[in-house]
């Protein structure tokens, strides 16, 4: 039988992971499955319906509601919310923050992990989220963890809104990455942390195309070992 490969990719929010991830499936031939974007989905399900966080039983009865589904157009992944695409309603920074906020609780994170588990049974996976490393797939064959400082991070962000035509202020970007860091980091269920056998691969002087070649250099290592 055929061996499925697995990449598991962490960071912060604007470390590069999901450029990266994208251009290193390509070049291996792996699927991309990128777990933020399931958050994405659910935080734009609660934000659709008023859903109140602080209400467990409005949540449970939120996500009995929801079925997030993922499919491929091209290579590209499409998030299908009870049947809906809505690719094109979760890169907003709003949903994002929203996100961040829906993944600190136990039972999103619970309904999410047996999906993300069962894609890499089936197929070849580069994976980037938070947890994994440590979390989602503890045996993958290799690890990595991305990170840049909050100011380069910050600056990519910009950069990405202004060229859209978004106008928007950097020392409210640099702010928000900061508290989303805070708020990903230090939540109690499968805080975003560097997995014990990760290598760490610094972003901020280097391109995606450079992050990518050595990411296939330690795979490619990793599995001559
Ligand atoms: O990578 P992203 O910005 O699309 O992720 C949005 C939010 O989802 C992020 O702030 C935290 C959460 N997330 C998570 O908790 N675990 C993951 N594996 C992926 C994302």
């Amino acid at each position: 039988m055929k061996k499925n490969y697995s990449i598991a990719l962490d960071g912060p929010a604007g470390s590069g992971k999901s450029t990266v991830a994208k251009l290193t499936a390509k070049k291996l031939g792996f699927t991309y499955v990128d777990t933020g974007a399931m958050y994405r989905t659910i935080g734009l399900y609660f934000l659709r319906n008023n859903v109140d966080i602080s209400d467990n039983a409005a949540v449970v009865k939120a996500l009995s509601e929801i079925e997030v589904d993922l499919e491929y157009v091209d290579g590209e992944q499409q998030v299908m919310l009870n049947e809906e695409n809505v690719n094109a309603y979760i890169r907003t920074e709003e949903v994002g923050k929203q996100a961040s906020i829906v993944s600190a609780l136990g039972e999103v994170r619970e309904k999410l992990l047996f999906l993300q588990r069962n894609m890499a049974e089936k197929k070849s996976i580069i994976m980037d989220g938070r947890d994994i490393g440590t979390v989602v797939l503890p045996n993958a064959t290799l690890k990595i963890y991305m990170e840049a400082s909050a100011k380069i991070r910050a600056k990519r962000r910009y950069d990405e809104l202004t060229a859209k035509g978004v106008s928007c202020d950097l020392d409210e970007i640099e702010k928000d990455i900061i508290a989303r860091d805070e708020r990903d980091m230090n939540r109690e269920i499968s805080p975003l942390k560097k997995a014990d056998d990760a290598e760490v691969v610094d972003t901020s002087e280097i391109n995606p195309q450079q992050v990518s070649e050595k990411i296939i250099e330690l795979f490619e290592k990793k599995i001559a070992d």
